[in-house]
């Protein structure tokens, strides 16, 4: 019958999919619900009045009350249909449920009442008399609640009401509380007990005992429930199945009734995956969430050390200084490894370090093993004072005193005539020792702690790119430290730019300060590309290896982009997977098998920050050759091409 009313009291009645349908479905079932309870309230009242039964009395009342419920049923679904206004950005759909709690309390307090006349009748029995006028009523009454039982369960099924599903048990309950009144009736005719007083006694409880747990069925709504279980397995498979994405959690749902639901989660992204990248994966998963579940789902980015991995590894443990309170105990737990000539990974404003006792040759030693260096290249010592450059070197010309105090703490490191106190291992059996003061708060403190010089090489395996967070340390670092102090990605990303004072000064290594920055102070101070191998004597000079070939193009190819396209094709048809690493602006000229991209052409201080991060990052994405186009050599680009022309280790595409 719901379904004929329907066809003429809803329009587009067949979308039962549109909650706003729904919502009329179950205006619709209200309505009739009410005509159907008055009916019953006032045949009943007047049958027990006339045959003087109060147990009949009361469940006209019970009647009355389901009336009640279906007026309190109508108006809160139809309110709840309310769209959402400046006050109630989520809606109105809550109002439902209030609407549910209003009608539990009030089935309640009519139990309470009907309880307190079922007692009279107990204590002063009145005589009932019988008649066919109460036995047609009561079973008129049966077929009607049975119906209404009927019609309501299904629409509580089909839509999901908890209103519905409410009448539907109430229904249920009258049905069994009728049929007692009835058999009462007839025992009490035929014989002498008086089970008037009793069944009405039975009936109020009954009344109070849907009412209290149609209250509390809803209350847990209102307080916030959590989804049903596919829904819920449904969104964290969507979560999961996003390119990058290495887990999540606090996952929360908020439900504002009648299909308005939002969630909140957290999703564990890798830290060196760019923003724009990570966003543009999120932002996919969170639009197909909304199009399957119709949930809103806001998302906020945790980023991930593979703590999965990391606590895996027992012999090495992370912690993420950003992420606790007691960094100062820490920090001495480290100092103790230290000066116990163990190694501890530090962040620098550069790059990683693994750090260990500068003047214990048995550190030194561990130093070596660790990177799998070549015991002929040379460390840097780690001082926190300007001052200790004097425990460490000798015959110090004032050139080296200018430079420490233009860029002292930072990413300066200074070669000197070394003293007698710093090991041969440290400086690899030379007479010259390189040293800096770092510009980061965490290792000039643990140099401080110590109290000792740190030699402090970047944290990669010899010949790998540098780590510049923490999953890459940890990838090359794991199992072979016993604590890694983690920092999020480091500050500026290349090395320390390296100047020789012990002959005529000359620029070793370049790094963050380019040539014109060293020039300020020292004009005269030379560089040359040949001399960018710092260690002479090397079997191997170092290069920013990855396991996929690189050659890079230069920027002053006027065709840069064609030929990149051009190689992509010619390597594809070769069979291997090609990846490039691109500026943001010229991403979308390229379709090889993976693309990365460092950030803006106009912003060398982030590609800086993120150039060792993206090759090895594209490394774990499995190509087998990674095409790069160079950038601008003007300022830090020239820093930053020295290193993607190490890394391409002589595969350089230019004019
Ligand atoms: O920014 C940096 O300098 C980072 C952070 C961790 O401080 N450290 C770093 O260290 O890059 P490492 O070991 O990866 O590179 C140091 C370079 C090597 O190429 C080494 O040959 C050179 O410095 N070097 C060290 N001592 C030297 C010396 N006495 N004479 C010439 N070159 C030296
Ligand atoms: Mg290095």
């Amino acid at each position: 019958m719901i379904d004929i009313l329907a066809r003429f009291f809803i329009d587009r009645y067949k979308n039962t999919e549109d909650p706003n349908v729904q919502s009329k479905y179950i205006s619709l079932s209200g309505i009739l619900g009410l005509f159907l309870n008055i009916l019953l309230f006032i045949s009943k009242l007047a049958v027990g009045s006339l045959t003087n039964s109060i147990a009949l009395i009361s469940d006209s009342f019970n009647n009355l009350s389901d009336s009640l419920t279906s007026v309190v049923a109508v108006l809160g679904s139809a309110a709840s249909r309310k769209p959402a206004d400046s006050e109630h950005p989520h809606g109105h759909g809550r109002i439902e449920y209030i609407a549910s709690l209003i009608v539990g309390i009030l089935i309640m307090f009519m139990g309470v009442q009907l309880l307190s006349e079922g007692v009279n009748e107990l204590r002063n029995p009145t005589e009932t008399n019988m008649s066919i006028a109460f036995i047609g009523v009561l079973i008129l009454s049966n077929l009607v609640k049975v119906y209404m039982y009927m019609y309501n369960k299904n629409l509580a099924v089909r839509f999901n009401s908890p209103l519905n599903q409410g009448v539907a048990m109430d229904s249920l309950n009258d049905t069994i509380a009728t049929t007692g009144i009835l058999i009462g009736g007839l025992i009490s005719y035929f014989t002498d007990f008086k089970l008037d007083g009793i069944m009405g006694i039975i009936i109020a409880l009954l009344v109070f005992k849907t009412g209290l747990e149609f209250a509390l069925s809803t209350t847990s709504t209102l307080l916030g429930e959590q989804i049903s279980k596919e829904t819920e397995d449904g969104i964290v498979k969507e979560i999961m199945s996003g390119k990058y994405v290495k887990g999540y959690h606090d996952l929360y749902f908020h439900d504002y009734g009648r299909g308005n639901v939002t969630a909140h989660v957290h999703i564990e992204v890798p830290t060196d995956i760019s923003v724009g990248e990570m966003h543009g994966v999120i932002d996919s998963i969170e639009k197909n969430v909304k199009r399957k579940y119709n949930i809103l789902l806001v998302t906020h980015m945790d980023p991930s050390y593979e703590l999965a991995d990391i606590e895996e590894s027992k012999e090495t443990k992370v912690i993420d200084m950003g992420d606790v309170e007691n960094t100062e105990e820490i920090i001495e737990e480290a100092a103790d490894l230290i000066r116990a000539g163990d190694l501890v990974v530090v962040p620098t404003e550069t790059v990683y370090g693994l750090a260990g006792d500068g003047l214990n040759p048995e550190a030194i030693r561990k130093i070596f093993e660790a990177k799998e260096r070549d015991s002929k290249n040379p460390l840097i010592l780690h001082i926190a004072n300007k001052k200790d450059m004097e425990n460490l070197a000798v015959d110090i010309p004032k050139l080296a005193y200018k430079l420490a105090d233009k860029f002292w703490p930072g990413p300066l490191t200074i070669v000197l005539k070394k003293s007698d106190i710093v090991p041969d291992a440290v400086t690899a059996g030379t007479d010259t020792v390189a040293i800096r003061m770092p510009d980061n708060e965490i290792i000039l403190k643990l140099i401080e702690k110590s109290e000792r010089p740190l030699a402090c090489p970047s944290a990669n395996l010899s010949g790998r790119p540098s780590p510049t967070t923490v999953v890459d340390v940890y990838s090359d670092m794991k199992g072979k430290v016993k604590l890694i102090l983690g920092q999020g990605s480091t500050r500026l990303g290349l090395e320390s730019t390296i100047v020789d004072l012990t002959q005529k000064p000359t620029i070793l290594r370049l790094g963050y300060y380019d040539i014109e920055e060293i020039r300020d102070i020292i004009p005269e101070i030379s560089y040359s590309e040949d001399s960018s191998s710092t260690y002479k004597n090397a079997v191997e000079k170092p290069h920013y290896k990855t396991r996929a070939d690189i050659i890079v193009y230069k920027d002053d190819l006027p065709e840069q982009v064609s030929r990149i396209n051009e190689d992509i094709k010619k390597y594809q048809k070769q069979g291997l997977k090609v990846g490039v690493l691109s500026s943001n602006e010229d991403r979308k000229l390229f379709e090889p098998d993976e693309i990365l991209s460092y950030g803006s052409k106009n912003d060398k201080d982030e590609i800086a920050r993120v150039l060792f991060a993206k090759l090895r990052d594209l490394d774990r994405l499995g190509v087998d050759l990674i095409l790069v186009q160079g950038v601008d050599e003007k300022g830090i680009g020239k820093t930053i091409m020295s290193r993607f022309i190490k890394a391409a280790d002589g595969n350089i595409v230019s004019k």
